[in-house]
């Protein structure tokens, strides 16, 4: 077999399609896959067909081209859709390369066609199916993303819903508490209440009492009086019993009076006065109501005590006072009644009590005295330590009042068993009171605070 045998077997065997074209671009030769490929039943099918027929006019002068560069010498390489003979399309890629003879003049052309559709069609394919995955991929890092800002936006809303349910029970808490409170408040504004009504309806009986009382006093005055105008009809026996019976009957108006006074409401006047002289007013209107064993002393002082207040409530204050001592002292002891000058340094000031000058007024008993729970209690209202109609337990708290408003305060000194002190202590007034010149003031008292 020639050399040239064998590269015709080659040619015959090879997958490509393997043509020669002339000059003229017209088919000369076809390898048996070229007729294949090119679904032609017999070589004289396609023999002397211009290779340009097979593709579409779009492509002609590519095609041209590489034909005419084929033959100046050079090689080309095209792709395009080639139409079969039964008119199928088909991707070619085509390669045209010159044939030389000995003299190296191109006398045709060789060409070598692949039919790519089906690798064109898999790379399609294959795009179709990256573009489809990366659109996946793109999807499903969206939904990644997605879920991770829904995961993000849960994790929010969990948060906020744990706050919220925080807040919620916080809210309830203090619903609740506010309920405890407002159920306390009104407990305490019913007990208040019921107390006030006590406290109102004694001071309205006291003053019921003390207005009868009074009438009939007056009744008695005036019958009296009647006798003692006419003095020449009494003996002088009678005469001397009937002006100390009308002696008697003054004093006891005089009480009445006071009684009345102090039972009834009274509007809150501030002026001048002379604590001692209060006091003894006080001491005078308490002897009445004490036991034969129990002595109340006034231990006076030469000089006034000035102070800015409301006498009314002043004299409440110290009676208030001096019937704790006598009820403390249950029957026997002493009660003493003292006024004072005393000074708040720097030092022992607080803010309820201002640093100045003061006078004071101390009762001080030799009764029950008082325990810490009992001190630490005293000035509220309603604190008592007496039975059920003894005592309001408003006595002290109103004494506090008087001694806030009044710019002062309170110090209380007790001890069990011995006795107990209390010292109100009103800042001094800077007023004359007439007759004598305020003394320097004395050193500070002492004793535990109880209304600071
Ligand atoms: N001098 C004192 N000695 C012992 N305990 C006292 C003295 N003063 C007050 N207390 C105690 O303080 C409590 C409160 O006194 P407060 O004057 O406020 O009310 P009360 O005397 O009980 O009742 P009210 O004054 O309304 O009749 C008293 O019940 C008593 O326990
Ligand atoms: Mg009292």
């Amino acid at each position: 077999m020639s050399p040239g045998d064998h590269y015709r077997q080659i040619i015959e065997l090879s997958e490509d399609c393997i043509l020669e074209l002339d000059a003229t671009g017209r088919i000369a030769s076809v390898n048996r896959h070229g007729l294949d490929l090119l679904q032609a039943f017999e070589r004289s099918d396609v023999l002397h067909r211009a290779w340009q027929d097979f593709w579409p006019p779009a492509l002609h002068p590519v095609v041209h081209q590489a034909l005419r560069r084929g033959l100046e010498g050079q090689s080309s390489q095209y792709t395009g859709t080639l139409t079969t003979l039964r008119g199928a399309q088909r991707q070619w890629s085509v390669s045209i390369a010159p044939l030389s003879d000995a003299a190296g003049r191109v006398e045709s052309l060789v060409v070598v066609g692949r039919d790519i559709t089906e690798m064109r069609r898999v790379e399609q394919a294959l795009r179709t199916l990256n573009a489809s995955l990366s659109s996946q991929l793109q999807g499903a890092e969206s939904q990644v993303m997605a879920a991770s800002q829904h995961n993000q936006y849960l994790e929010a809303t969990l948060t906020q819903a744990q706050v919220i349910s925080e807040r919620r029970r916080h809210l309830e808490l203090a619903a609740l508490q506010q309920r405890d409170i407002a159920e306390a408040a009104r407990a305490m504004a019913e007990h208040t209440a019921m107390q006030a009504q006590k406290g109102e309806a004694v001071g309205q009986l006291v003053a019921g009492i003390a207005h009868d009382f009074n009438n009939m006093l007056q009744t008695a005055v005036a019958a009296i009086s009647m006798v003692t105008d006419a003095p020449e009809t009494l003996t002088p026996i009678q005469r001397k019993l009937l002006g100390r019976g009308n002696e008697a009957l003054g004093h006891a108006t005089a009480v009445a009076k006071r009684l009345l006074g102090f039972a009834r409401q009274h509007p809150v006047r501030a002026e001048p006065m002379d604590l001692q002289e209060v006091a003894l007013e006080m001491a005078e209107l308490m002897q009445q109501s004490l036991a034969p064993d129990l002595q109340l002393v006034v231990e006076r002082q030469s000089q006034p005590f000035p102070v800015i207040a409301d006498r009314h409530s002043v004299g409440q204050a110290v009676m208030n006072l001096c019937i704790n001592a006598r009820d403390a002292c249950g029957g026997t002891g002493r009660i003493t009644l003292r006024c004072d000058q005393g000074q708040v340094s720097q030092d022992w000031a607080t803010h309820l009590r201002a640093a100045g000058d003061y006078v004071t007024l101390s009762v001080a008993d030799t009764g029950s005295g008082m325990d810490q729970a009992a001190m630490s209690r005293l000035f509220e209202p309603y604190f008592t330590t007496k039975p059920e109609g003894r005592g309001t337990g408003l006595g002290l708290a109103q004494v506090y009042a008087l001694m806030r408003q009044a710019g002062g305060f309170i110090d209380v000194d007790s001890a069990v068993g011995v006795g107990t002190v209390m010292t109100l202590w009103f800042p001094r007034a800077h007023v004359s009171l007439g007759e004598a010149e305020v003394p320097p003031a004395l050193p500070a008292a002492s004793g535990s605070d109880l209304s600071a």
